[in-house]
């Protein structure tokens, strides 16, 4: 062993290389975020706290993020998926559903990409009804189907391709739909100096 001055160096180093990657230079990164910007963001209602609660509960947060990657780190940009994350994107996010996986797109800005709530129920109810190669399970248990020429209520939708069979959301569907439209992190922030006092 008369070489352990090289574990010792590589220890330390390796040590000391940590701290700067994983400790300073996120610190360095938060520090130079513009403090004085007002989140873009507005508090969720009731029913959408409640989806928000559903989409944990259902383990959509297994499948997507919620955080866009400056272009430097990623093409999150490239596909749509909004500005890079700001931490007042999360002001109203407690937990936060920043998500690791992305089995399926990153959901920011889902709300401003994808604006009809019909498609929503669609897609919930049968991914594969309107993106065939999908690999998303369905939430059939959220809807009612009923067999109707006319539609059965308001708010039914028809389903693609048969002509008589209608979707009924149910609250919790409602609810799930009405947060994934609130999801609008493409929104600039506003600086103090300019929100109405
Ligand atoms: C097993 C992984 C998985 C789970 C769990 C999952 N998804 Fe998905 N999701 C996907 C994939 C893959 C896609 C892309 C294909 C598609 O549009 O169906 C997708 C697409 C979507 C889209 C459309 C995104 C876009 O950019 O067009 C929405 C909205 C969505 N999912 C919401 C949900 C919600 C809400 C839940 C929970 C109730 C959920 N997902 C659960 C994998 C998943």
């Amino acid at each position: 062993m008369n070489k352990a001055y090289i574990f010792v160096f590589g220890g330390i180093s390796t040590i000391t290389l940590s701290i700067f990657l994983f400790v300073l230079a996120p610190r360095i990164q938060v520090a130079v975020i513009d403090k004085e910007a007002v989140s873009a963001q507005t508090p969720y209602t009731e029913n959408e706290l409640r989806g928000r609660q559903s989409y944990i509960e259902n383990g959509c947060v297994y499948c997507h993020s919620q955080q866009v990657r400056d272009p430097v780190a990623g093409a999150d940009q490239h596909f749509g998926w909004g500005r890079p994350s700001l931490p007042s994107d999360y002001i109203y996010d407690k937990p936060h559903l920043l998500g690791t996986m992305r089995t399926g797109p990153d959901l920011s800005n889902i709300g401003s990409r994808q604006p009809s709530r019909d498609w929503h129920h669609l897609h919930l109810y049968d991914p594969r009804s309107l993106v065939e190669w999908s690999i998303m399970p369905g939430f059939p248990f959220m809807y009612d189907v009923v067999v109707s020429v006319e539609s059965p209520k308001e708010g039914a939708i028809r389903i693609p391709g048969k002509t008589d069979h209608w979707i009924i959301p149910k609250e919790e569907a409602e609810d799930l739909v009405s947060y994934m439209m609130s999801l609008k992190r493409d929104r600039e922030p506003m600086k103090a100096s300019e929100v109405a006092q």
